[in-house]
């Protein structure tokens, strides 16, 4: 029993392990130079324009007397509501999936409760809910244009388009094979997220384990794939030490569409950068990460128009040692700056592991769904973006604070150099190969009888010896 109990943590350990080694070299580094031109700004003068968006946070929103389950996702429907899909009582765990990916616990149902629930966002009042007995492990939910809900599970392995006007609980485009993981047009394996055009076109992020992006026609047709699976613990092949190339991703966790500039910009989670790419023809268009401030790991991002472009992401818990807070980030697209920021302001609302967010169009709301502490955080913007520096005064603690922050974090990347980053990878992927070979007799050998420990989103899917 004690070995049981042990398993989460070594599989944290060597998740940590492998993180601590590549993730401790900064990004910037990591990035072909080409690139790293366009998108990472020369943070050494940081943007005195930080303040301009800053957002308090607004507590007991919404009212609910019931408890959530992890909250996967949140979005904003046509009428300024907000909706979230939750798991209720269904945990992922790392009992949840063999090493194939297929899910477990099928048998014990789909969730009973309402999955789907929308409330009002001024006074956070439940309006509306639905989605009971459909869903086994919820995870993205969009509202396109025309108010039909999209929504991913990374148990059936499937998207499901909803048309409320028609049914709440027949859906009038369901993609994917039920419990079937796999790779081809007809099958994806935990699919992550949807983007919709204006056109009726749609992209899906696919997933934990295929690392693509597959663009399909309204009707729901595939009209192209692209994009690769370069997660460390899941990769079929040896990436050459050095930049990660573009479209290779390490769980594209999150889409979010550009429409002005027709870019569809991806959540690159484990490789702590966001992915744009022209929506026409899937060529990459450029990439934004800052791993002085935001850190190694992205979980979501989403786009609006306002002040030039901006990007809202939120990052997640990270194992290395210089770990930057959790909290919500906003990058200025034309400059790759982060200039402004949102988190909690108190430590029992604290963010632990925000999963995915929404953004008003104006950028006036800001709404963070969270996997545990199980529930929606809303924040609302008490500056607005201008010119005039004279109306930020109060910030002077934070800016000088992240100043410094720059600073140490350049020092740092002028040290790398280009060998000891291949010798790093080379002898991180010894270890973390080797570990594996060992973590993998031990989830043979207990499989059974674990208890339900919380790894959900530590992604852990096919540590595959076939595969390895
Ligand atoms: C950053 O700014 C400094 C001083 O203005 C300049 O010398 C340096 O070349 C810049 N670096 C980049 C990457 O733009
Ligand atoms: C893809 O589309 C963009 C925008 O239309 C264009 O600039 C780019 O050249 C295209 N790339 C390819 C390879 O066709
Ligand atoms: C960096 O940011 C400054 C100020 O926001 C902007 O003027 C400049 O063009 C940016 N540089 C790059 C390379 O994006
Ligand atoms: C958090 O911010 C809200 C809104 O600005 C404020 O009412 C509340 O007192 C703050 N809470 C703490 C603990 O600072």
């Amino acid at each position: 029993m004690e070995n049981v109990l042990n398993l989460p943590k070594l599989v944290l350990l060597l998740v940590s392990l492998k993180i601590l080694v590549v993730r401790a070299i900064p990004q910037s580094v990591l990035l072909p130079p080409a690139v790293a031109t366009i998108n990472v700004n020369n943070s050494t003068a940081p943007s005195t324009r930080f303040g301009e968006h800053e957002y308090a946070y607004v507590s007991s929103w919404p009212i609910l007397a019931r408890k959530l389950g992890s909250v996967s996702a949140v979005a904003i429907d046509g009428t300024g509501n907000i909706a979230i899909f939750h798991r209720a009582s269904h945990v992922w765990t790392l009992n949840s999936f063999d090493s194939e990916n297929r899910y477990q616990e099928a048998t014990g149902g789909p969730i009973a409760e309402s999955t789907v629930l929308t409330f009002r966002s001024n006074d956070g009042a439940l309006l509306k809910e639905w989605g009971a007995n459909i869903f086994y492990m919820p995870h993205g939910l969009t509202i396109d244009h025309e108010q039909n809900y999209w929504l991913t599970d990374v148990a059936l392995h499937q998207v499901f388009k909803f048309d409320l006007d028609h049914s709440t609980t027949e859906p009038v485009l369901t993609l994917g094979t039920r419990f079937e993981p796999g790779n081809d047009m007809y099958h994806y394996c935990k699919p992550t997220s949807v983007a919709v055009l204006k056109s009726g076109e749609f992209f899906v992020a696919d997933g934990y384990c295929n690392g693509r992006i597959v663009k399909y026609t309204a009707e729901g047709l595939p009209i192209m794939s692209w994009g690769r699976n370069s997660f460390v613990l899941t990769r079929t092949f040896t990436l050459p030490p050095g930049p990660v190339p573009e479209s290779f991703f390490a769980i594209p966790h999150a889409l979010t569409l550009a429409n002005d500039r027709a870019l569809l910009c991806v959540a690159d989670r484990e490789q702590g950068r966001i992915q744009c790419f022209h929506t026409g023809n899937g060529t990459f268009h450029s990439q934004y990460s800052s791993p002085e401030m935001i850190g190694s790991r992205l979980f979501s991002v989403k786009y609006i128009a306002t002040d030039g472009g901006l990007l809202y992401t939120i990052n997640g818990p990270q194992f290395e040692l210089n770990a930057k807070p959790v909290g919500g980030y906003i990058i200025e697209m034309s400059s790759g700056s982060v200039v402004g920021r949102f988190q909690p302001n108190n430590t029992k609302h604290a963010f632990s592991n925000p999963h995915e967010l929404a953004v008003t169009d104006d950028g006036s709301d800001v709404y963070v769904a969270e996997l545990d502490p199980q529930m929606v955080h809303k924040f609302r913007r008490i500056t607005r973006a201008t010119s005039n520096p004279g109306e930020h005064t109060s910030s002077s603690d934070t800016y000088a604070t992240r100043v410094n922050g720059h600073l140490v974090a350049n020092g740092m990347s002028s040290v790398m150099t280009a060998g000891s980053i291949g010798i790093f990878s080379i002898v991180s992927s010894i270890i973390v190969t080797s570990l594996l070979v060992i973590l993998m007799a031990r989830v043979v050998c207990f499989r059974s009888g674990q208890g339900s420990s919380r790894l959900d989103e530590v992604p852990l899917r096919s540590m595959t010896l076939d595969e390895a």
